[in-house]
């Protein structure tokens, strides 16, 4: 019989490919070890960039108004269009499903001035409450003239949310105070005049203050708020395993609290990590956050649920 001759490829089983492969792998390590960990890299960047949990809070206040029990708001910050790689449909089907009484925006939806064009299209899609509000971050002056600025207040206002620079807002239907302070961290807050009105008379109703950056906090506390939230650490956007962000851009967040519940100076405070990115056009280990506050009757201690999306 005619023997085969070993100059013919033999057929590919799924032994000998195995065999090939880790031959491959074992002699030439550095090779296949550079761009695994290229694309291993990338992944886990790409993941985490995109990979959005909703924090789902259960707020207990012992005075709360029987108008406002079971009442949920909903805090969006941080957007930063440039870079952002998660659609307004996507957020917006979020806060749909559920159906917020009052939707918050903590500052920072543009990053470049090209993102002047696109901000009133995300922000109408994110109208999903009767009630939004916006109060303005440091990017969102960073990148327009004052003609360009103009329009863009504009925009975010027919885009049907109401901006607060250092003003307040009575919601009568949920007895609630809305106190919006224009960006502490460059120096545009000004609380006394945020809280005007509501110096004329000795407040009952639920009084929550927005801002960009928790450093407005020794005005707030001085003022009084039941729920102070902010943005703009991102998190500190990058953290690496086991050790603390290297940047989070605030006093606080100096002193190890960047993100999360607190309460500081009797301020019940939030301090959101926000959805998109800035400088760095992806996030690690801090995975993008939307925020539902639910307000119960009680003297229950905070509860925090995660639901991934
Ligand atoms: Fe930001």
């Amino acid at each position: 019989m005619r023997k085969r001759s070993s100059r013919y490829p033999q057929p590919m089983t799924r032994r000998t490919f195995i065999r090939r492969l880790t031959g491959f792998i074992a002699s030439h390590k550095l090779m296949t070890a550079i761009p695994v960990s290229i694309v291993g890299a990338s992944g886990w960047l790409n993941h985490d960039s995109i990979a959005l949990r909703m924090y789902a809070w259960d707020l207990y206040y012992p005075q709360l108004s029987p108008v406002l029990e079971g009442k949920c708001l909903i805090q969006l910050s941080d957007l930063h269009l440039y870079t952002l790689r998660i659609s307004a449909e996507r957020i917006a089907a979020i806060l749909r499903k559920h159906q917020p009484d009052l939707v918050v925006f903590t500052g920072d939806l543009v990053s470049a001035r090209a993102d002047l064009d696109k901000s009133a299209a995300y922000l109408s899609a994110l109208r999903t409450s009767p009630a939004c509000y916006f109060v303005p971050g440091n990017h969102d002056y960073r990148y327009f003239s004052s003609s360009l600025f103009n329009r863009y207040t504009e925009l975010i206002q027919e885009s049907g949310w109401i901006l607060l620079r250092n003003q307040s807002e009575f919601l009568p239907e949920l007895d609630l105070w809305v106190i919006g302070i224009d960006d502490p961290s460059t120096s545009r807050d000004n609380v006394k005049l945020a809280y005007t009105p509501l110096l004329e008379e000795s407040v009952t109703s639920f009084r929550l203050a927005l801002a960009h950056s928790s450093d407005c906090l020794d005005f707030v506390a001085k003022y009084g708020a039941d729920l102070l939230l902010t943005g703009h650490t991102h998190g500190g956007q990058i953290r690496l395993p086991g050790l603390k962000p290297f940047i989070t851009n605030t006093y606080l967040g100096d002193k190890g609290i960047y993100e999360g519940y607190h309460i500081i100076q009797n301020i019940p405070l939030y301090i959101n990590r926000g959805i998109g990115c800035s400088r760095l056009p992806f996030r690690l280990n801090v995975l993008p956050e939307i925020t539902k506050f639910t307000l119960h009757q009680g003297t229950q201690p905070p509860e925090c649920t995660i639901l991934p999306y």
